[in-house]
């Protein structure tokens, strides 16, 4: 069973390119936690996280252009969320790549319940400006 599943009711924000990053950002999520729940081999582990993770810091990037393009007034607070997640993302991968990390279920389920709390409380709270 998939780690995570887009739902509307849940992850929709209403702006098209979320929902759609929010998407492939989720299959590779789950892709990860695949290859490392099922025992994968350590590269193929390891091309996945950084896969993801350039998916992300994108992802965020994507979103920060548009909310400083539409003025949004909590830019600063979803900015901050997005440096706060980036630089755990980064320390794992430093630690995964240096033998001293693995990629585990608490791992997976820390991502996970990131996006659980991030996309329906910050990221749709710029639904009304990014579509103005
Ligand atoms: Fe879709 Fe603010 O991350």
């Amino acid at each position: 069973m998939s780690l995570i599943t887009w739902t509307p009711e849940q992850f929709g924000t209403n702006v098209g390119f979320a929902d759609e990053e929010h998407k492939v950002l989720f299959d590779k999520l789950n892709k990860l936690y695949d290859l490392a729940i099922g025992g994968a081999a350590r590269s193929a582990i390891g091309a996945q996280l950084d896969d993801l993770i350039a998916y992300v810091v994108e992802h965020f990037a994507h979103e920060e252009r548009e909310m400083q393009a539409k003025g949004f007034h909590d830019y600063p607070a979803h900015k901050a969320e997005h440096v706060a997640l980036i630089g755990i993302c980064a320390d794992l991968q430093k630690k995964f790549h240096a033998g001293e990390a693995e990629v585990t279920e608490e791992v997976g389920q820390l991502v996970k319940g990131w996006l659980d709390n991030h996309i329906p409380k910050f990221d749709k709270a710029y639904s009304n400006a990014l579509n103005r």
